[in-house]
């Protein structure tokens, strides 16, 4: 069998092959053969900054998502009903708090039965642009966050029973008249350190 280098193996050296062709890759794909691999090489750069109103001026958010960033495609957004769980992640000052608050931004305007709960265990400082918001609440304690946590976890439980004996699998805030329920942590290893401290 000879040694074949999988449309994977181009993947994992992308970097490394632009920067041998001085260009962006703008896809690999296997071609109409799956003896060829198709690379497609441009010029194009991605800005080194973007706007959420540039962002916003160019894609209006379809309903219930938020915007996840530029890619040589365009512009990405994400569904939230899609995706019942998000973790974001990296080293510090590499974006995660200005992403968080513009996906937060973005759901607020793009969700139309929304209840959204922010932890912020830092004094409430940093979500202070969100608290005005009728249907946001900011919670700055860890009593007052695992209360919030328990009453969700109690809603959720009731869900789930409802979903099951209506035998459905999803709830759909505008057919079942239940507000879509966003909980936003900031930092939640602040969340973690505490419960071991408690
Ligand atoms: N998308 C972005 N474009 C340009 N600058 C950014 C962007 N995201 C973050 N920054 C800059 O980086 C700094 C640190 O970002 P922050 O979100 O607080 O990082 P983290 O939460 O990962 O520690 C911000 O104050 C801002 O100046
Ligand atoms: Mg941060």
């Amino acid at each position: 069998m000879p040694k074949v280098i999988g449309k994977n193996q181009f993947e994992e050296k992308a970097e490394a092959l632009e920067s041998n062709f001085d260009m962006n890759i703008e896809s690999i794909k296997t071609g109409k053969s799956p003896r060829y691999i198709e690379i497609v090489l441009t010029k194009q750069k991605l800005p080194e900054k973007i706007t959420y109103k540039e962002v916003s001026s160019e894609k209006v958010l379809p309903a219930d998502s938020f915007y996840l960033g530029l890619s040589m495609e365009g512009i990405v957004v994400q569904n939230i009903s899609m995706l019942p769980h998000m973790l974001i992640a990296g080293a510090t000052g590499f974006g995660k708090s200005i992403f968080f608050k513009q996906a937060l931004m973005s759901l607020l305007e793009s969700c139309r039965h929304l209840q959204m709960y922010l932890i912020d265990l830092k004094g409430g400082l940093e979500m202070i642009d969100f608290a005005p918001a009728p249907n946001v609440k900011v919670i700055k304690t860890f009593n007052e966050a695992v209360d919030i946590l328990k009453q969700i976890k109690a809603e959720m439980e009731e869900r789930f029973k409802f979903l099951e004996t209506t035998d459905q699998k999803q709830i759909i805030p505008e057919v079942h008249k239940k507000e879509r329920i966003i909980v936003a942590v900031d930092e939640s290893s602040i969340l973690y350190n505490e419960q071991k401290q408690v």
